[in-house]
């Protein structure tokens, strides 16, 4: 148990915590240098001995408070039986699916294909470098692996064959279904908080946002407090991060980079995480750090996680990352 735990349990904390999303990634030469003989990103991820490495190389780094396993939300879609291929300069692509075969398949057969991912967390949570840190467990939320699901790459806009789909809602609720015996496995193995990535929450229009974001992200937010465990919510570029947050009941919530942080800092009770642009860490020094004091500020009189507003970006200096934590770090 680390310091983000105590900063979301609301507890006084010694320094502010930090992390980043994406820490372990493409801008690690260490990565990049594994990523090149394991073509097949879904075979890494279920690779426990690879994973666990990957997973702490950003520990070995920088003094940063959590790791977050390395795995990817897309194993979701992975465990359901459709297909998932990572493609160069183009991203994720899905298979076409089956939805009657779909539903048929066991929570056996999901915990079957998934372990791989059970054991790299049973291994990583007992590493005497994660002493007193926290190891970040995730999933999808419902809608963006809904979107997935049903688009079989990333969306650029949400269309009527997502939202008129006639086998929408029965795949939502196996993907909440699915996405409950994950998080649970995972929570049983030793992930130590669940972070909730709803990467396409900005491309819905409000008056969808009940029926695809707050009725299931609630629940699941719900099961997931009820194992014990501590949720951070990402709904990236939300309308209304407030009323979500009076909604879902997130334990934190992690903003973007677009959004005021000073409204929010006026408006959210809850601990907040994140905001920072990844781009500021392609910039001067300077320019990084004067846009990280601004944020630390902003939130001095909140419980405040440091963390971006979006994954660090490939073309990060690794040096950049450490004078950004070292600063956070000293920050008083
Ligand atoms: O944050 C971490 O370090 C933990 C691991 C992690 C990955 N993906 C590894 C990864 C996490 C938490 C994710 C979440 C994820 N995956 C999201 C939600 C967050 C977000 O970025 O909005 C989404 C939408 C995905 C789906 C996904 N996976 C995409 C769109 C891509 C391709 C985009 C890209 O960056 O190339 C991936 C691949 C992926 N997942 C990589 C990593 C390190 C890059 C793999 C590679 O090509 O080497």
């Amino acid at each position: 148990m680390g310091i983000i735990k105590d900063c979301i349990n609301k507890k006084n904390v010694d320094s502010i915590p930090v992390w980043f999303m994406r820490q372990a990634g493409r801008y690690l030469p260490e990565f990049r240098k594994i990523r090149s003989k394991n073509t097949n990103f879904i075979n890494l991820c279920l690779n426990p001995e690879l994973s666990k490495e990957i997973t702490l190389q950003p520990l070995k780094r920088f003094n940063i408070d959590a790791a977050i396993i390395f795995s990817d939300i897309l194993l979701i879609p992975y465990a359901l039986n459709q297909s998932v291929e990572f493609k160069k300069n183009f991203g994720p692509n899905l298979g076409f699916l089956n939805f009657e075969e779909l539903l048929k398949i066991t929570e056996e057969e999901i915990t079957k294909k998934l372990n791989p991912i059970y054991e790299l967390i049973k291994l990583t949570s007992k590493d005497e470098i994660l002493k007193n840190k926290d190891l970040i467990g995730f999933v999808g939320a419902t809608w963006t692996i809904l979107v997935y699901m049903l688009n079989r790459q990333s969306p650029k806009i949400i269309n009527k064959e997502i939202l008129e789909n006639p086998n929408g809602k029965t795949l939502m609720r196996k993907i909440i279904d699915t996405q409950k015996i994950h998080i649970k496995k995972q929570v049983e193995s030793g992930a130590s908080i669940i972070q909730i990535f709803d990467s396409w929450a900005g491309l819905l229009n409000e008056d969808k946002l009940e029926e695809y974001i707050y009725k299931p992200t609630f629940e699941i937010v719900e099961f997931t407090k009820n194992l014990g465990v501590k949720t951070i919510c990402f709904p990236r570029s939300i309308k209304s991060y407030k009323k979500y947050c009076d909604i879902v009941k997130p334990d934190a919530i992690s903003i973007d980079y677009e959004v005021n942080p000073t409204k929010i800092a006026e408006k959210i009770d809850i601990p907040i995480q994140g905001g920072m642009d990844p781009k500021y860490l392609l910039l001067e020094e300077k320019e990084m750090l004067k846009n990280a004091k601004k944020y630390l500020e902003i939130f001095s009189n909140h419980k405040y996680i440091f963390n971006l507003g979006h994954g660090i970006m490939p073309e990060t200096d690794p040096e950049n990352v450490k004078t950004l934590v070292k600063f956070v770090k000293d920050f008083k």
